[in-house]
């Protein structure tokens, strides 16, 4: 059985969509803890499912290395095999990629390398582009420039506005999501790989 951690900053969608998943017997991965850097409140999908929760503050903390390395000892007394940032709104420290990488991925509702950051809905949107996409990526220093795991491409609609079409993209994170743990738990899907090719 493969342990996740899910580090979020939001209302966790994404994250029920995992934990809905793995309630399934045959799932061959469970969520061991939810990390966030704020007061999100997806941490109450915890309570919801009984997974037990952590919040590392950003802003407790003098610089982003020091809340890195706080989110590095919440996150190891889980010993997770994989570290899931599932819209977590912020960069990770070099020393948090170091600790995890490649066994740590992020989901980002665009086309990568396309609109990269973190409006990349927007930011698709305001670029006029007929379609733009979901990603799953192994995190590594850049920003949303690891190596792809999975991605897919969603129709921008003449009518879209940045909550329709992140509406219409997440679904599709989610399913890339729950098949990319799939694939990891069952070893057909090797990360060190990956981030060696
Ligand atoms: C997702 O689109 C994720 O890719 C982005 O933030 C969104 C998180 O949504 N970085 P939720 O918290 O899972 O609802």
């Amino acid at each position: 059985m493969q342990k996740l951690v899910v580090l979020i900053s939001g209302t966790g969608s994404n994250l029920r969509a995992l934990l809905e998943a793995s309630e399934d017997a045959e799932f061959p991965a469970r969520v061991v803890a939810i990390g966030a850097d704020r007061e999100a409140d997806g941490l109450l999908l915890g309570e919801e499912f009984g997974i037990p929760t952590f919040t590392v503050p950003f802003t407790a903390y003098p610089d982003r290395d020091a809340w890195g390395a706080a989110l590095i000892e919440q996150v190891r007394q889980w010993e997770p095999d994989l570290v899931i940032l599932s819209g977590l709104m912020r960069l990770v420290p070099p020393a948090v990629v170091d600790a995890f990488s490649p066994h740590l991925i992020n989901t980002h509702p665009a086309y990568l390398p396309e609109f990269p950051g973190a409006h990349g809905v927007r930011d698709a949107l305001a670029a006029g582009v007929e379609q733009t996409g979901a990603s799953l990526i192994v995190v590594d220093n850049s920003v949303d420039g690891g190596p792809i795991i999975a991605q897919e491409r969603v129709p921008v609609l003449p009518d879209d506005t940045e909550s329709t079409l992140h509406d219409r993209i997440k679904p599709v994170e989610r399913r890339l999501l729950i098949q990319a743990v799939l694939d990891i738990a069952n070893s057909h899907l090797d990360l060190k790989e990956l981030s060696r090719s």
